[in-house]
């Protein structure tokens, strides 16, 4: 029998309430008998830091290495209890991004997707939406502006400045473009390449490495296209894109975007794969509006979970299951309050009661 360790990172706010229904999803797998699944829980993020004054203690990253992969809840605290964790300690600059770096988890697929039954969820117009929602975001992780050196200082005339350093080396932009294209190649032969290079010279290189390329993936067609005008047609006509690719910052907005036009950030699963190893993480954060009241739509996080049944275990029949059972769920009327509308009648159903009906029916 197959078995793998998996490294538990529940993190701050709404994480653990969320990552505590990915473990009921996991167990009723378990149950199943085909499959051990070895949970290893680390503390991370804010909690860690107030814990023991780390957002990344040396203890997680050494069960992040012993793990075969890794599952992420959220970090982060709201913008006033922020302030109560210095700067450089605070848990995305000290915990978030340094995991990314240690893990070199680059390539970081974040699928927009709304099935055609689920489509009132989107608050575009039906017209607008057509069938569906289907886009795979492809977010570079681990470079750009997020990673270069960072300095706020006070220059000659006294005035305080901030500057950041925006850098990418050939070799990072072919690797996550090489991914692109492979992907593309999987669905639909179509590729959106996000860019800026009206301005930003790191996306003329982007650009340049791309044409070179593109001859070994001769059936895909690339389209390009300006970061700016990209969102507008995000909202406009998403049927459009297939599969997206871009920097990291870009990557970053377009892809909480991408939540928007779902209806709400809870629909939103990721996965960050490096060369070696790959962690898996809801696309949005702590959520500390909602923390602690049982109503975060746990969808991100089983989808998580999904993905990394699939990328990391090759087990796709699995993964494909809790996506239907989430989808069934919802074409039954049930949902988590964000993504209540107006004039509709939902069966209103809390996380744990979510995770519970999604592992009843894996079971
Ligand atoms: P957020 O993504 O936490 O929340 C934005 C909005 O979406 C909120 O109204 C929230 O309630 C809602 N939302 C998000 N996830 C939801 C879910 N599963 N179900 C229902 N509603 C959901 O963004 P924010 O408020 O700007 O940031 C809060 C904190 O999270 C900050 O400290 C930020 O740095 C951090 N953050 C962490 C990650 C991460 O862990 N990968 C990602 C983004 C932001
Ligand atoms: C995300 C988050 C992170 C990012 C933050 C928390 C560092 O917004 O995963 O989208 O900017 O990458
Ligand atoms: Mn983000």
């Amino acid at each position: 029998m197959n078995s793998y360790k998996i490294a538990l990172l529940a993190g701050d706010g709404i994480g653990p309430e969320i990552m505590k229904q990915g473990v009921k999803v996991l167990t009723a797998i378990e149950a199943r008998g085909q499959v051990k699944f070895q949970l290893l829980p680390a503390l991370f993020g804010a909690s860690a830091w107030f814990e023991v004054g780390s957002a990344l203690p040396q203890e997680t990253l050494n069960i992040c290495d012993e793990a075969d992969a890794i599952l992420k809840g959220t970090i982060g605290l709201s913008h006033a209890n922020t302030e109560k964790i210095p700067l450089d300690e605070r848990p995305e600059r000290a915990g978030l991004l340094p995991l990314r770096k240690h893990l070199d988890t680059y390539a970081n697929f974040r699928p927009v997707y709304l099935p055609a039954g689920l489509k009132h969820f989107s608050p575009l117009k039906p017209e607008i939406v057509g069938d569906g929602v289907d886009i795979m975001i492809i977010r570079e992780l681990v470079g750009g502006l997020y990673f270069g050196d960072k300095t706020l200082g006070i220059d000659e005339n006294g005035q305080r400045y901030a500057c950041e350093t925006l850098e990418y080396t050939e070799f990072q932009i072919e690797r996550i473009l090489r991914v692109a294209f492979e992907t593309a190649q999987k669905r639909k032969n179509i590729l959106h390449n996000i860019h800026k290079s009206n301005v930003l010279k790191s996306s003329v290189l982007w650009n340049e490495i791309l044409n070179e390329i593109s001859s070994e993936y001769a059936n895909v067609k690339v389209i390009n296209m300006l970061v700016d005008a990209a969102a507008t047609y995000l909202c406009l006509d998403p049927g459009q894109f297939d599969v997206m690719v871009m920097e990291n910052m870009m990557g970053d907005i377009l892809s909480d975007q991408g939540g928007g036009i779902l209806g709400s950030l809870g629909l939103m699963p990721s996965a960050c794969i490096g060369p070696n190893k790959a962690y898996y993480e809801p696309s949005h954060g702590s959520a500390p509006d909602i923390t602690g009241q049982n109503i975060a739509n746990p969808y991100s996080m089983l989808g998580s979970v999904a993905m990394m049944l699939e990328y990391s275990f090759g087990m796709k029949t699995e993964s494909q299951e809790i996506f239907d059972a989430m989808e069934a769920l919802f074409v039954e009327g049930y949902t988590t309050p964000d993504l209540k509308q107006p004039g509709v009648e939902n069966k209103m159903i809390s996380t744990d009661e979510f995770g519970d009906r999604v592992a009843a029916a894996l079971r």
